[in-house]
């Protein structure tokens, strides 16, 4: 089948592509000079890393290891973002360390992914000014990662392949996790709906869904590897399911994920409150594994702003939604993403935001000060100066912390149910997990409590983690 076939863009079509990259994995383990070592650098959102994990499943197949140091690496890779423009300036400034690094160490190759290089300014510039890198490729095509790797070798030259955009979803290939019992999960792919500041949509292509069945397998295989929590990945989780053959809601997709036995947690990311149905609100009240959070981008209060920005939805049906969202689960805990600085963004319309929040009440908030996005409509907007969104973004982060600390206060005294998933770099007994609630918890316990579901009673909250005690200890005392 080639891919000019008609088709309609649901169809997953795994197998044949999936072959052809474990054949040429087979054929990569079998050559002298694949590279050694490795180093990933990932530097974007939840999608990004995930992409990272599938790199890095790859090259360990092809018997590759981690280098401690980025210096000594036989490849470098850096996944990229480009959502904002200070991610972009990063890669610039260290693609000039690694120039210095190669000539050092003749080994090394470099290669870039991610979403920066599906900009086609960003391509040229790299392709002009930066002969250092050996390997570009973009986000529709990672998967071809093991013949591009071959490639690489047999010419000895650059070698960059980018698509402007994909429909299929290839499926089944290598990936290895960060944690063996925490695991992320691609539900959908692309983004269609367009905020006029985001290049997101430009540079993932437009919005596909995996199918369920698919899905569903790859949660039982992960859990019958020991996976406790599972992560639903997709930038609008709410519109899930819409366009393929056998039509499905998100809500649907929670039902048959939250039955699946063995698994604890359940996880989502992001959903956009234009799609928020009542059947997902009512799900979460009744799905047990399905944890109290939930991530509800609100990008600013203002109504004005909200249409410039194409969102869909007003500060009224917003904050209905938390209601809702409330009433279906009293204690739920609420976070969100906010812009600071749009164009043509006032005092009166920045202070709209403030008072959602002070309404709402978040428990976090991801908090970003605008930055222009070549392509994008609001690129073309007014610009804002940045002194005052400075000003106005430092007065959202106080509102935030006060907040975030009020709220965290609330826990102290209270069992709560912590997955511990690190020891501290400097005291092996001290853990750090996260509640069902997505709370940051620090506690002292033992490596074995890594991966275990562990109850710990609070002690202390500040406004960005708590810390506690395993609630042996607290019945003790
Ligand atoms: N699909 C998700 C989020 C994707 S990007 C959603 O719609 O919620 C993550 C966050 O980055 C966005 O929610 C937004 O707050 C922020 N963001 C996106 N483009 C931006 C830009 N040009 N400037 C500043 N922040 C931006
Ligand atoms: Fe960007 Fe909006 Fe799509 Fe989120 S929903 S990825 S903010 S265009
Ligand atoms: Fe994610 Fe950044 Fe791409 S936020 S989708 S890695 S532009």
């Amino acid at each position: 089948m080639g891919r000019q076939n008609l088709r309609p863009s649901y169809i997953e079509e795994g197998t044949e592509e999936a072959r052809r990259q474990r054949e040429a994995i087979a054929r990569l383990k079998e050559r002298g000079d694949a590279p050694a070592t490795y180093y990933i650098v990932t530097m974007g959102c939840q999608m990004n890393a995930h992409d990272s994990e599938k790199l890095v499943g790859i090259l360990e197949e092809i018997g590759a290891v981690a280098s401690e140091k980025e210096e000594e690496a036989d490849l470098v890779i850096y996944n990229t973002c480009c959502v904002r423009e200070n991610a972009e300036q990063k890669v610039y400034g260290r693609l000039g360390y690694l120039k210095s690094f190669k000539k050092k160490n003749p080994r090394m190759k470099i290669a870039l992914c991610g979403c920066m290089m599906q900009e086609k300014l960003v391509l040229n510039k790299l392709l002009k000014s930066y002969p250092q890198v050996d390997l570009i490729f973009g986000t529709h095509n990672l998967y071809r990662f093991p013949e591009l790797l071959e490639t690489l070798l047999d010419s000895q030259g650059r070698v960059i392949d980018i698509w402007e955009d994909k429909q299929e979803i290839v499926e089944d290939l290598p990936s290895i996790r960060k944690y063996p019992f925490k695991a992320s999960v691609n539900i959908m792919y692309g983004c269609d709906n367009f905020c006029t500041y985001c290049i997101v949509p430009y540079v993932r292509g437009r919005e596909r869904s995996r199918r369920p069945e698919n899905i569903l397998a790859e949660v039982r295989s992960l859990v019958a590897d020991g996976v406790k929590e599972i992560q639903l990945l997709g930038q609008n989780v709410n519109s899930y399911g819409k366009n393929l053959e056998n039509p499905i809601t998100f809500a649907e997709l929670l039902e048959q994920v939250n039955a699946i036995p063995g698994l604890e947690r359940i996880r989502f990311m992001t959903s956009h409150p234009k799609d928020l149905s009542p059947e997902l609100i009512a799900a979460m009240g009744r799905l047990d594994k399905v944890c109290p959070h939930f991530h509800l981008p609100l990008q600013s209060g203002s109504d004005r702003l909200l249409r410039a920005m194409n969102r869909h939805y007003d500060q009224a049906h917003y904050l209905d939604m938390v209601k809702r969202l409330r009433e279906a689960v009293p204690d739920i805990s609420l976070t969100t993403d906010i812009i600071v600085g749009f164009p043509g963004e006032t005092r009166e319309d920045f202070l709209e935001t403030l008072n959602v929040v002070e309404k709402v009440r978040f428990d976090n908030a991801f908090t970003f000060i605008y930055s222009r996005r070549e392509g994008t409509p609001a690129a073309q907007m007014p610009q804002v100066p940045a002194e005052e969104s400075k000003r106005n973004f430092e007065e959202l982060l106080a509102a935030l912390s006060r907040i975030g600390y009020e709220n965290n206060q609330k826990w102290v005294g209270r069992t709560v149910w912590v997955l511990p998933e690190e020891t501290s770099k400097n005291d092996a007994s001290m853990l750090s997990g996260r509640t069902a609630h997505n709370q940051l918890v620090h506690f002292t316990g033992g490596r074995h409590l890594l991966g275990q579901l562990t109850p710990v009673t609070i002690t202390e909250a500040t406004a960005f983690y708590m810390t506690g005690v395993l609630e042996e200890e607290a019945v003790r005392e």
